[in-house]
C-alpha cells in the first residue's frame, strides 16, 4: 500500500453513458482536473475539457503506477462507467493506494438505470458480470436457478447467445428477458422476451441483461 499521496487520487462515477445522467459533484471534480484517466469513450465524452488526457485499455494494471506519479503533482481524476463500487477499475486502484488516498464520487449503474427503465425493484436482484469474466458463467446459473430475479452485464463474447446457450442446456426455460442496450445513448433499445424465443435476438453495444422468473 502506498504512504499518503499529496492529492487524493478521485474515482468518478460517469453514470451509464450520457451527459444528462453524471451527477453535479462528479461534473464539478471533472472540471476541476488536471489529468483525466479513463476509457476512449469517457475521455471522449469530455472533449471540451482542458486537461490531460490518459486513456485506460490493457495497460490499466501498469496506468496505476502513472495515476501515482501524476497524484504528487496534479488533481487526478479517473472516470469509471456506471458506479464506482460495481465492477470497476476503482478496485485495483483503491486496493493499491488504500482507501485513504481517494475520494469515491458516485455515479448511477447501469443496472439503476435498467431496473428503473424497466418499472422493477433491484434490492431483491443478484448480480453477476460476464464483462471479461467468461469464469463466472457457473455462477450465472447458479443465480438463474436459485434467485428469482438476476441482473448480468455481458460484453461481446459473453452476449446474449451465450448466456441463452447456457440457460437452455440447463434445461431452464420459463424465465422472460429484459435486454437493456446502450441505456441512455441515442441507441437505446429495451427489450423484452421469452427466454426461449432469444435464439435470433440481435444485440449490439453496451447490455445489462435482466432475467426473470414467470412470477416476478
Ligand atoms: C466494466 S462494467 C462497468 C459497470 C459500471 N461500473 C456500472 O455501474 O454500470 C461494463 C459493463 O456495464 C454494462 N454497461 C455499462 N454502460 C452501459 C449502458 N449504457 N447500457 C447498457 N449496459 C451498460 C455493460 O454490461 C458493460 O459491459
Amino acid at each position: 500500500m502506498e504512504k499518503k499521496l499529496v492529492n487524493k487520487i478521485t474515482i468518478v462515477g460517469c453514470g451509464p453513458g450520457s451527459k444528462k445522467h453524471i451527477t453535479g459533484l462528479a461534473m464539478q471534480r471533472i472540471k476541476n482536473a488536471d489529468s483525466l484517466i479513463g476509457s476512449r469513450r469517457l475521455l471522449e465524452l469530455f472533449g471540451d475539457i482542458e486537461a490531460d488526457k490518459y486513456m485506460v485499455n490493457r495497460n490499466y494494471k501498469l496506468l496505476i503506477m502513472r495515476i501515482i506519479s501524476l497524484s504528487k503533482r496534479k488533481k487526478v481524476v479517473v472516470l469509471v462507467s456506471g458506479d464506482p463500487g460495481f465492477f470497476s477499475y476503482s478496485k485495483l486502484i483503491i486496493d493499491k493506494v488504500g482507501v485513504e488516498n481517494c475520494e469515491i464520487i458516485p455515479g448511477i449503474s447501469s443496472v439503476q438505470l435498467a431496473f428503473a427503465s424497466i418499472g422493477k425493484t433491484w434490492s431483491d436482484a443478484c448480480f453477476v458480470s460476464l464483462h471479461g469474466r467468461k469464469s463466472e458463467f457457473p455462477t450465472l446459473i447458479k443465480m438463474v436457478k436459485e434467485r428469482k430475479k438476476v441482473a448480468v452485464l455481458t460484453d461481446k463474447a459473453t452476449n446474449l447467445k451465450l448466456v441463452y446457450k447456457g440457460l437452455m442446456s440447463e434445461g431452464i426455460r420459463d424465465r422472460m428477458v429484459y435486454v437493456c442496450e446502450d441505456l441512455s445513448l441515442k441507441t437505446e433499445r429495451i427489450r423484452c422476451f421469452k427466454l426461449t424465443s432469444i435464439q435470433r435476438v440481435q444485440v449490439r453495444g453496451l447490455n445489462v441483461i435482466i432475467i426473470l422468473d414467470e412470477e416476478s
